[in-house]
Order: C-alpha cells, then structure tokens, then sequence
C-alpha cells in the first residue's frame, strides 16, 4: 500500500492547509493537524463533556468557525450536523476557507449555513436534539436573548462553553467588557460568573442546567482558591492558568 505522505494529493493539501489562517487545530491525517490560533483545541473537548457517542442525533455546532466540534459530532455517530457561524466566516482575514478544506479533506458530510447567532429560530435553521454553542456567548451583546434563541431549536441538550469572571462570588454577577478589556479584543463583551450563567440558562426557558466543568472535587477547590488569590493579588495571576476562567454547562429544556 502507498504511504499517503507520500502521494502528490497530500503534498497538494499540505499546500493548501498551509495557505489558510486556521482557529481550530484539526487533526486532518495521521500526520497533518491544521495549525491553529489554538494550538490544543483537542483539550476544549474535555472541558465540553459532549456525550461519548451521538447516533442518531441531529446536532448543530453554532459559532463553528473551522468546524472542529462539528467534525467531532460528526466522528461521534450524529445522523446529521449543521455548522452555522457569521462573523469569522465574513471576516476578510479569516474567512470559511478553513470550514471548506477540512469538511473536503475529511469526507465529511457536516452542512454549513452562514447565519447570525440571533437569526437561529426553527423556521431559519430547524430544531437539533443537541445545540452546541461553545465559546460565543462572551461574543453576545445580547447574551439572555441570544440564549432564547438556543432555547428555541433545542429539544434534548444544550452544551454550553464560556468565559466565567468573578468565581469567588455565589451572586449571579457579571463583568461587562465595554473596550478590548478582555484578550484585547473588543468583541468580548460580558464576563458572567457560573452562577450567573446558570440563572441565564433558566432564565431563557432551559429546566435543567448542570455545570460539567469545573467538575466539582478537589481541582474546583484548587481552582477557587486561585481565583480567590487574583482578587488578593489585585486582580494579577497568582497562578496564570487560563482554564480556570471556562465552564461548560449542560442545559435541558
Ligand atoms: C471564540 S470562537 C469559538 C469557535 C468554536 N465554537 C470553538 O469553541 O472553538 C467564536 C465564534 O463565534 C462566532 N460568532 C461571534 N458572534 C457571532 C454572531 N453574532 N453570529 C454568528 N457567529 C458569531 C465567531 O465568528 C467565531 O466563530
């Protein structure tokens, strides 16, 4: 059997892969992962507990980007995958060149419609048994009618990943970010903490929410602690770990 790292249609799509500004790193062949902004995006998958195996499932990954996570619920069994995104995808330095080559150079199947976060409604994009809708809602000027919107086209689960400020705090509170004050970007706009998301998460119709990172146990303690150690360090890393600011949640109607 030929060595594909040999053949001229790999050495073809190594051109292309390295011609595309990636988000995602996508494992494409044995020895060709895309290099992306994130260089581990394998790692997010822990954070997101996505079940272990989703036949049958009809699943939409919204915010897409590269795809990662719909090529993954793809790999996992789902009947069927749409990835919805807009702004990456019209964004003259990224683009969906990235989404394109690596659905063609996986032979995947994943469907694609470009289509705001707020415009998601069951007349627009259909309702999905799971809704992933992972790192977007610190992108949402309008974070409890955005999650409205997720509300309406999900029927069994809701896998949520975000950005989480002020972990100290059992208060739903939220950090509002109106310039660059979060990574520097200004798309960042909130900075909820986890009891505030889950009171979002009910608030726009789901009945069951259930944080699934941080698990609780002794990493959580750890990482209260650190958190609590950045409001005595004035706000500066004691421990510069960025994990400790994501949690997943998973909410059902
Ligand atoms: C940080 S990336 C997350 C990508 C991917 N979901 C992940 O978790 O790796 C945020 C994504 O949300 C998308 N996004 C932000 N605001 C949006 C909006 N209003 N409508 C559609 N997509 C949006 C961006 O284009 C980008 O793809």
């Amino acid at each position: 059997m030929t060595d594909p790292r040999s053949t001229g249609a790999d050495a073809g799509l190594r051109e292309e892969v390295a011609r595309v500004r990636w988000f995602h790193s996508i494992p494409l062949r044995r020895d060709l992962t895309t290099p992306g902004l994130e260089p581990d995006t394998s790692r997010k998958l822990r954070w997101a507990g996505l079940p272990e195996r989703l036949d049958g499932k009809s699943v939409i990954d919204v915010g897409s980007w590269d795809g990662f996570f719909a090529f993954e619920a793809e790999r996992r069994g789902a009947a069927r995958v749409l990835a919805t995104d807009h702004h990456a995808w019209n964004a003259p330095e990224y683009g969906d060149a990235g989404f394109k080559l690596a659905r063609r150079a996986l032979e995947s199947r994943v469907e694609q419609m470009d289509v705001d976060v707020l415009d998601h409604s069951p007349s627009v994009v259909g309702e999905f048994d799971v809704v992933l809708f992972l790192g977007v809602l610190y992108h949402m000027r309008h974070p409890l009618l955005a999650l409205e919107r997720m509300r309406s086209i999900t029927r069994e689960l809701l896998v949520l990943e975000t950005h989480v400020e002020m972990l100290p705090s059992r208060r739903p509170l939220a950090a509002f970010y109106p310039g660059r004050e979060l990574e520097g970007d200004e798309s960042n706009w909130w900075g909820p903490n986890i009891p505030a998301v889950a009171a979002l998460l009910r608030a726009a119709g789901f009945s069951r929410v259930e944080v699934v990172w941080p698990r609780p146990g002794p990493a959580a303690f750890a990482r209260r602690l650190y958190a609590l150690g950045r409001g005595v360090a004035g706000g500066r890393p004691v421990f510069p770990n960025a994990l400790t600011r994501r949690a997943t949640f998973h909410a059902r109607p």
